[in-house]
């Protein structure tokens, strides 16, 4: 390997990727002690909760086993570097992502059973099964850029743990947001948590425009 490729600059990609991974991280670890540190810890804003989260715990504890795997495969996933160095272990963690997402959803759903939450988080689950199966899908046809684009729409998915547990420290978001608000706040950070994937994945086209070609087509 030549001086030249070792000290090559980065792209303004990388440099964004790197950029957007450092902030998920940062965000990652912020909501990891305000909300999950402080629940063990019985804070006590979030005791009664903490008391729902005891009694709930033999589906809490595979749902968290796999919804942190789905978590925490992601950065090795997306990393070009680890895919083009150890395909057989991106594939394999692949599948381990894909069961955990689905692992993940049925628990997710057998929690809210029965709760007024049941159609938000069946809503949530429903985006994070569809969007993970069409990304296995297109990794097993081949259509490598595609899954890409599917991958990042299922782990928008997945971050939606993270995302809407910033403001919980927020007394007004934690207590007063009454049931039917939280059902479609989940939605909602669903939902744009996918718009904004979208919107990344096509922020060429929206920021250049095409030059006609000669022969006139659209
Ligand atoms: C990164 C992925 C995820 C992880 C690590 C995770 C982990 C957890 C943990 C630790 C809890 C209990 C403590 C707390 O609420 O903070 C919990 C609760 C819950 N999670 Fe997840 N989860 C993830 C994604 C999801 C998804 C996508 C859904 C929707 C299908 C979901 C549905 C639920 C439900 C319904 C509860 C109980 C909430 C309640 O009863 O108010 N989780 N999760």
């Amino acid at each position: 390997m030549s001086t030249s490729t070792l000290i090559a600059p980065k792209s303004s990609a990388s440099r964004f990727k790197i950029a957007l991974w450092v902030s998920l991280g940062l965000i990652t670890l912020f909501v990891f002690i305000t909300s999950e540190l402080l629940l063990v810890t019985d804070y006590p804003m979030y005791h009664a909760y903490r008391l729902q989260v005891i009694a709930d715990r033999h589906l809490l504890i595979p749902h968290t086993l796999a919804g942190l795997t789905a978590l925490l495969a992601g950065p090795f996933q997306f990393s070009s570097r680890f895919r083009q160095r150890h395909l057989a272990l991106h594939r394999r963690l692949g599948l381990l992502y894909v069961l955990s997402v689905f692992v993940g959803s049925f628990t997710g759903i057998a929690l809210a059973a029965g709760r007024p939450g049941l159609p938000g988080t069946s809503m949530q689950a429903a985006a994070w099964m569809v969007c993970t199966t069409a990304a296995f899908i297109t990794a097993r046809n081949r259509q490598i850029k595609v899954h890409r684009q599917w991958m990042a729409r299922s782990y928008a998915v997945t971050f939606t743990f993270v995302s809407s547990r910033i403001l919980n420290l927020w007394p007004a978001y934690w207590s007063h947001l009454g049931d039917v608000l939280a059902a479609v706040g989940v939605i909602a950070f669903t939902l744009a948590s996918l718009l904004i994937v979208d919107l990344g994945l096509n922020w060429h086209e929206l920021t250049t425009r095409r030059n006609a070609s000669p022969a006139g087509d659209i």
